[in-house]
């Protein structure tokens, strides 16, 4: 299926939402130094099996894992491994929550331990820049409108985006139409209807925005070393404006890029 949900479709994305930020806070509090990315892969695994749930990622198009764990100059796509967290690296885990076969996808970047300065910016900036995408994907703009935001954003900020990494529409299935660009023309590209659900994703660095794909065929990894960070949620676009799925439950973002951002780990941890 592809295209433009109905109000109860959106609904059941939002299910397998809420399963994913519940585990969200969980990655949260269990994020520090000495666990390994494996060991979370695990976790997730097992915390959606509780839930009803499965990682729609693992045994996609043959990837083994259940989440995607980029460390520092990992842009993306970076498989779990048994090599402990340091304090001070940044870590982004991604996943897709199937319930009832119907997906939901979040990326977030976890700060272990203690970070560096200039890493809480990036982080910092990598949100907003999120957040200023979806505060533009209304009903009657364009995905260009969307990019040139994400776009904008990050460079008032002293960072670029990565142009190869898009999101994409979702729904039963990972990849659905369309596919949405982080980088573009404002009033270019496909025009925003009601009942579409996508994801933004931007990957921000303060480095050169290109990465090479390892042996594994799918470790994404800057090509000049430097870190990036990764803001993933899924929305919906509704008459009321964008409704975003990934959170403890949906919520209309009504704000802009300044904020506030809604809480990412739901008001028990904040
Ligand atoms: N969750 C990813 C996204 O945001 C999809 C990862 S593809 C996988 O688009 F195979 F690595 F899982
Ligand atoms: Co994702």
């Amino acid at each position: 299926m592809t295209g433009w949900k109905t109000a109860e479709q959106i609904a059941l994305i939002a299910r397998a939402g809420a399963i994913l930020a519940a585990c969200r806070r969980e990655l949260n509090r269990r994020i520090k130094p000495g666990v390994t990315t494996l060991e979370i892969d695990a976790f997730v695994e097992r915390f959606l099996a509780d839930n009803g749930a499965t990682p729609e990622q693992k045994g996609y198009r043959g990837y083994p894992y259940a989440t995607c764990a980029s460390v520092n100059e990992v842009a993306c796509h970076g498989m779990p491994d048994d090599k402990p967290l340091k304090d001070g690296d940044i870590v982004t885990i991604d996943m897709v929550v199937n319930r009832d076969g119907w997906l939901a996808d979040s990326a977030w970047t976890f700060a272990v331990g203690d970070v560096s300065a200039s890493s809480r910016r990036l982080m910092r900036a990598a949100q907003t820049c999120l957040y200023a995408g979806i505060a533009k994907a209304k009903i009657g703009n364009r995905l260009g409108d969307v990019a040139h935001e994400i776009q904008s954003v990050a460079r008032a900020n002293g960072y670029s985006v990565f142009g190869d990494f898009t999101g994409h529409g979702i729904g039963n299935w990972i990849h659905e139409w369309p596919s949405v660009p982080h980088v573009g023309k404002a009033g270019k590209g496909v025009r925003l209807e009601e009942g579409m659900v996508i994801t933004i994703e931007p990957i921000l660095t303060a480095g050169k925005p290109k990465a090479k794909i390892g042996a594994d065929g799918w470790t994404a990894t800057a090509v000049d070393g430097k870190r990036s960070a990764q803001y993933e949620h899924t929305i919906a676009l509704t008459r009321k404006g964008p409704l975003i799925l990934t959170l403890p439950q949906p919520e209309l973002y009504t704000a802009d890029a300044r904020g506030p951002f809604p809480a990412p780990f739901g008001p028990i941890s904040r």
